[in-house]
């Protein structure tokens, strides 16, 4: 996968698994319809559920404030629900809620 045209290559680790993040898309929804379940549960930036390390890549985020400080943003900490990719990315994803491979 690449990150040509409007859609980027996620890579999540330590598992390796890939999906591909529509532009525009936030990637919690993006990984889902790649079949991919990361954690979440208000879906809308606030809760904190879904924080996850960015170890490569650019995102910006679709709501004004997420629930994330300076600091977190500094560290490369993101919130999947809510960011959208700006370029290929590489994230930390220790723990898949669910893998559906029909998706
Ligand atoms: S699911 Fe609540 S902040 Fe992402």
């Amino acid at each position: 996968m690449s990150d040509a045209g409007d859609r980027f290559a996620v890579v999540l680790l330590p598992s390796g698994r890939c999906f591909d993040a529509p532009a525009g898309m936030p990637l919690l929804q993006a990984a889902r319809e790649s079949g991919l379940i990361l954690p979440s549960s208000c879906r809308n930036g606030t809760c904190r559920t879904c924080i996850r390390r960015m170890v490569s890549g650019r995102v910006r985020y679709a709501i004004e404030w997420p629930g994330l400080s300076a600091e977190e943003k500094a560290e490369g900490f993101i919130l999947p629900c809510v960011a959208i990719a700006e370029s290929a990315l590489v994230i930390e994803a220790v723990r898949l809620v669910a893998i559906n491979d029909d998706a």
